[in-house]
């Protein structure tokens, strides 16, 4: 068990659950920060795959500024026309009927967990609970969330395990279909590409034989696109690269708000029977504000030329860190992922490069298995992607003489 210290009373008087960077910013434009002092930063982590479309898009801030001098919030008791064209928007895109509007990510992971088990109820088999996860999964950090990921620092030291929670291997398909061939199974959850967990793609094979295994025992399929959804992979979704591996509920959040704070748990009409009045719901979630900017967002999130440029600039980035891995064996062991969620795994440890990546002023997020993320807006030009590979270049450079001193 280990010792609580003596409690001292932080300076900023901040929860300290973060491992916060020294830095502050004060505004943003596409993808640069900028400090207070006027310090300008390349932002290659956008607020982690969250400011999908870059800071301070004109098309999302003019639909905030609407909406903000019209109407900001009423309660879910009433019909909010904003979700209703926000929902038919995601339902056309999408294999969904149905749309649930959260605040977050973590509570459309929720939606979509208590979705899995009433589906399985309302069906006449309550005894179906078993959510079946991925070592390395991440789904947020409500109870039922870090659970569903079993990541086992987590949830250390926050009382008895939640029943019904099942971590597998990641790849390991035969684990999984005895899972899911167990009879108490309610849905498996799902990144399709792992971000937390170090950019990990699920091989598209897999996702499609998930799909089979699932359909032969009743067995529910749950995606969390949170991270690498909405167009991040080059694709609107990053399951839509898997034939016929379309799932039963889909949580997306983060660049659906480009920044402000949207999520939604997606669903077929079976897959959410369950989900009668008084089942669910919110105070915020789905609120006009949200929607209005949500639907700006998705508007030009799921355009066939930002899926096109996202695709484009992958691949100039995955061409130029291969170069670089060439170059630097010492310091890059692997470059992976998928689209614009990029992981690079390193020799060095991932912390000391993204310190030394900041004293370039480039700003990467960090990542399971020693990885760096490169996360940049969707929109990130081929002039800021080639100053990105150059700082990244000399960020190289100065773990190798660190190492050298
Ligand atoms: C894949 C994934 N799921 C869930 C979450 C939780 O989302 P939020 O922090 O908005 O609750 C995240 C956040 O990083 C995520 O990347």
């Amino acid at each position: 068990m280990s010792q609580a210290t003596t409690p001292t009373v932080p300076d900023d008087h901040i929860l300290g659950v973060y491992n916060r960077a020294p830095l502050a910013f004060e505004r943003g434009k596409g993808a640069r920060l900028y400090t207070e002092e006027g310090d300008v930063y390349l932002d290659c982590m956008a607020g982690i795959a969250t400011t999908g479309l870059g800071h301070g898009h004109p098309k999302v801030l003019q639909a905030l500024k609407d909406q903000a001098d019209k109407l900001w919030h009423v309660s879910n008791v009433f019909r909010i026309p904003g979700q209703e064209r926000l929902a038919a928007r995601l339902c056309d895109e999408t294999f969904a009927d149905v749309v649930f509007f959260t605040n977050s990510g973590t509570e459309a992971v929720e939606c979509a967990l208590k979705t899995a088990r009433k589906y399985h109820w309302a069906k006449g088999a309550p005894e179906r609970i078993d959510i079946i996860g991925f070592e390395g999964a991440f789904h947020g950090r409500s109870y039922a969330a870090v659970y569903a990921a079993g990541n086992p620092s987590y949830v250390e030291g926050f009382g008895p395990a939640l029943p019904g929670y099942v971590s597998l291997p990641f790849g390991d398909m035969e684990a999984l279909a005895a899972a899911i061939a167990s009879p108490t199974t309610a849905a498996v959850i799902l990144e399709p590409v792992q971000g937390e967990g170090g950019a990990r793609a699920v091989p598209e094979t897999c996702l499609t034989e998930l799909r089979a295994l699932c359909d032969a025992h009743g067995v529910l399929v749950i995606y969390d696109e949170i991270q690498c959804g909405l167009g991040r992979t080059g694709k609107l979704f990053a399951h839509e690269w898997a034939p016929d591996a379309a799932p039963d509920i889909m949580c997306v959040a983060k660049a659906l708000g480009d920044g402000f704070p949207v999520g939604a748990c997606l669903a077929t009409a079976e897959a959410a029977q369950g989900m009668t009045v008084g089942s669910h719901g919110s105070t915020y979630g789905g609120n006009p504000l949200a929607m209005a900017v949500g639907l700006a967002a998705f508007e030009e999130l799921s355009r066939p030329e930002t899926l096109r440029h996202v695709r484009d600039i992958a691949g100039y980035f995955t061409q130029a860190l291969k170069g670089l891995q060439d170059r630097y064996p010492d310091v890059i062991v692997d470059i992976r992922g998928k689209g614009l969620l990029i992981g690079i795994k390193l020799i060095p440890n991932n912390r000391t490069f993204m310190a030394l990546a900041r004293d370039q002023h480039l700003l990467i997020a960090g990542g399971g298995d020693n990885c760096v993320r490169l996360l940049p807006s969707l929109l990130l030009t081929p002039e800021e992607a080639r100053e990105a590979i150059e700082k990244i270049e000399r960020t190289c450079e100065a773990i190798r003489q660190q190492a050298a001193a």
